[in-house]
């Protein structure tokens, strides 16, 4: 009986890896933005990362796997992911919102921009998440396996800090994903990001880059420059470890009120743009 039940649980997992195999196909880049540290732009880079891309035209899913904190949702101002099945968390099924067939329907923000979120799935975003190991790697293989992510240029994935469940499952799950790996400036954070950069290592992750968050502050009444974690630890270590270097961006105070009103700073600062730039150049480069 026991290993019937097993063996059924295998034939569904074999089943479910030949649906993740096909809908990977479709998508072009896979790119898994992570860090050492929480706190350190993680999310806020994702998002205009993603809204970035499908500006240029590419199209861009992006998928939030930060189980314990998702927070792109809100970012982006998507009040809640419609059409959600979770068969093998019954768990979570009771909090979905709503689901309806076979198929997780992303959250369309815009004509090129899809977003998945576990967000959506939980009664109310206050709900604090307690999740064991298996049923994270549940969830992102069914993020992959059953949304209806179509034709994509590009996949950014959000996870939460550190090198745990998440960024495995996505390494196991995802093997051509690249990593991109988020720091600020300060020591604590730096000594982290040689964590991160050594777990892509040793996943055999290719890494895309580092980029440097956070990285000073221009006064806006007199514009004197202030670097208040310090700045260029990031090109530092990134050179140190032979890690390419994506760019850094600056301390700007508008972020915060964009990622609190559900607004892509991208769109709404001409200094975050200018920013980005590099780095959008710098992901796009080998496409
Ligand atoms: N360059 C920046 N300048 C100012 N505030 C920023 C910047 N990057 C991120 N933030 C703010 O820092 C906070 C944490 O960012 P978040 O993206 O949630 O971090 P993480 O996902 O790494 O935990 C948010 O309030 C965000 O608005
Ligand atoms: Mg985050
Ligand atoms: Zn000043």
């Amino acid at each position: 009986m026991q290993t019937e039940e097993v063996s059924g649980r295998n034939d569904q997992m074999e089943k479910q890896d030949l649906v993740i195999k096909s809908s990977l196909q479709r998508i072009k880049n896979k790119i898994l933005v992570m860090s050492g540290k929480g706190g350190v732009g993680k999310s806020c880079i994702s998002v205009n990362i993603a809204v970035g891309l499908a500006d240029l035209g590419y199209r861009v899913g992006l998928m939030d796997v930060d189980m314990h904190g998702p927070s792109i949702p809100q970012m982006l101002g998507i009040p809640s992911i419609r059409d959600i099945n979770i068969q093998q968390s019954p768990e979570l099924e009771k909090k979905a919102i709503c689901y309806s067939d076979n198929k997780i329907i992303p959250a369309q923000y815009s004509g090129n921009l899809s977003v998945v979120s576990i967000e959506g799935m939980l009664e109310s975003n206050e709900t604090a998440v307690i999740w064991r190991g298996p049923m994270k790697i549940h969830a992102i293989r069914q993020f992959i396996s059953d949304v209806q992510w179509n034709d994509l240029d590009f996949l950014i994935i959000d996870s939460p800090p550190g090198t745990g469940d998440e960024p495995l499952t996505v390494a196991q799950t995802i093997p051509d994903a690249q990593a991109i790996i988020v720091t600020t400036p300060q020591n604590v954070s730096l000594r982290d990001v040689r964590k991160s950069i050594n777990f892509c290592k040793q996943v055999k992750m290719k890494m895309l880059g580092l980029i440097e968050n956070m990285s000073g502050f221009t006064c806006p009444d007199c514009g004197k420059k202030i670097d208040l974690f310090k700045t260029g630890g990031g090109e530092k270590t990134a050179h140190n470890m032979n890690v390419p270097f994506l760019g850094s961006i600056p301390i700007i105070p508008d972020i915060v009120t964009a990622c609190d009103n559900g607004i892509p700073a991208i769109n709404e600062s001409k200094k975050l743009l200018q920013s980005f730039e590099k780095i959008l150049t710098a992901i796009t480069k080998n496409v």
